[in-house]
């Protein structure tokens, strides 16, 4: 498919949010959706900023990965948020991105997407997008990847992990702009949920989509590795695993599933 610029004005006609989109600043291209609106945060942009691009020269994953992109073919962008709530609740709103993701997905598109704890977005294990949470300055930035049309082999080339794109699995392509709409308007809802001290119902949203819950999983901890059974993401957003050594709380990390674990 070839490759075109969103249409952020009809994005912003559609759209229907209380915060979420008040303003959309669209980028053909740019170094990083996160960190321009991690920059417009710094300026006093307004909370509920979107800032979306075409294509990123230096796109940001987690673990200090690259986040790499067809251009015109993926979404890309960054939700500036200011929310009222304790440090140690912020990563449940990387939670509710990911749960904004996965309903909006499955329920306008029937595509089967999952999460895969904390915030990694999948379609029959193999990985269409992602969420990456920054925080300056009081500003908190959730950036979303997603791997909408395109072909999944070019990236996958490069980033050398199993990846997919929607239009794998709806058959045609999507339109991005509806795409985003949609996304944006659970990250809304889901956001208001937060600010009004629902976080325990947030997660819960998320939870009804974790892929991991009862697999064999390793967890990587910088240089640590936990090997244990996932066995529930409690309400504080954390992944409860059942190791050889007793239950253990992880509240950050990255899971990988143990080979041949159903
Ligand atoms: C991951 O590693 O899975 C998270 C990837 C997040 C990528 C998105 S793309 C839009 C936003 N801008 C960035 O630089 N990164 C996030």
């Amino acid at each position: 498919m070839a490759s075109s610029s969103l249409d952020t004005s009809w994005c912003e006609t559609e759209l229907a949010t209380e915060v979420v989109g008040r303003s959309i600043r669209y980028y053909p291209r740019i170094d990083s959706t996160n960190e321009q609106a991690l920059r417009l945060a710094e300026a006093g942009a307004a909370e509920g900023t979107v800032v979306v691009a075409d294509t990123q020269t230096a796109g940001r994953g987690r673990r200090g990965r690259r986040w790499l992109d067809e251009p015109g073919q993926a979404l890309l962008f960054s939700v500036l948020l200011r929310p009222a709530c304790e440090q140690s609740q912020v990563p449940i709103l990387s939670l509710g991105a990911a749960a904004a993701c996965a309903e909006s997905l499955t329920s306008s598109y029937s595509i089967p997407v999952v999460t895969k704890w904390p915030n990694d977005l999948l379609i029959a294990d193999r990985k269409v997008g992602g969420i990456l949470l920054e925080e300056r300055g009081g500003a908190v930035v959730v950036g979303v990847g997603l791997n909408v049309n395109g072909r999944p082999e070019v990236l996958q080339a490069q980033v050398g992990a199993p990846l997919t794109t929607l239009e794998k699995h709806y058959g045609t392509p999507l339109r991005r702009e509806e795409v985003l709409v949609g996304i944006l308007e659970k990250i809304d809802v889901i956001y208001q949920q937060f600010q009004s001290g629902g976080l325990a119902e947030v997660v819960g949203r998320y939870r009804r989509f974790e892929s991991v819950l009862g697999r064999n999983v390793y967890v990587h901890l910088g240089q640590e590795v936990i090997c244990g059974t996932a066995r529930a993401v409690n309400d504080c957003g954390a992944l409860v695993l059942d190791t050889a050594d007793g239950e253990r709380e992880i509240t950050a990390g990255e899971v990988e599933l143990v080979a041949g674990s159903e």
